[in-house]
């Protein structure tokens, strides 16, 4: 193998690896103290998240009320596991606090893709999107 293409490979390697980096809730909780203020009334939406995984979703789900939130939306890629998402917001759970153990997780048509056409109608319809992205799409995604 050339020595060019080894160096591609490994660093594909690298790249899908850190894609697949979580952030720890520590780091999520000690970044967005700073920014409370600016989620009032508003649609959050995690869309590179696996939800059953991610800290963002657990740490919005257990700060709605402190946040004063409207809807959290929550999106996966296919890649690990299943497309699941899910839309927490209080009409839906009989306007009551609920454990983030407690949301409904659902599957999506297609494979959860930031640029896919399910992904992006949630895009169109939140306020602010929090996350920490694939690194290996960086650019596309900002
Ligand atoms: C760096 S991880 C961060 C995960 C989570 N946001 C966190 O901070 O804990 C990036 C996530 O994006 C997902 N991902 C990779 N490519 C994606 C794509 N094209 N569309 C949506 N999500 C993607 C990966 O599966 C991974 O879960």
């Amino acid at each position: 193998m050339k020595k060019g293409n080894k160096n591609n490979i490994l660093r594909a390697a690298k790249n899908a690896k850190k894609d697949e980096f979580y952030t720890q809730l520590s780091d999520i909780e000690n970044e967005l103290k700073h920014y409370k203020n600016y989620f009032n009334n508003k649609i959050v939406l995690c869309n590179c998240d696996n939800p059953n995984v991610s800290n963002f979703s657990r740490y919005f789900v257990d700060n709605f009320d402190k946040l004063k939130l409207k809807k959290i939306i929550s999106i996966g890629l296919k890649n690990i596991g299943s497309s699941n998402f899910f839309v927490y917001d209080r009409d839906k759970y009989n306007n009551s606090a609920i454990s983030f153990e407690q949301i409904e997780m659902k599957q999506l048509n297609g494979d959860g893709d930031f640029r896919s056409e399910e992904s992006i109608h949630f895009l169109k319809e939140a306020d602010i999107v929090v996350t920490n992205p694939p690194f290996s799409l960086f650019r596309e995604y900002v």
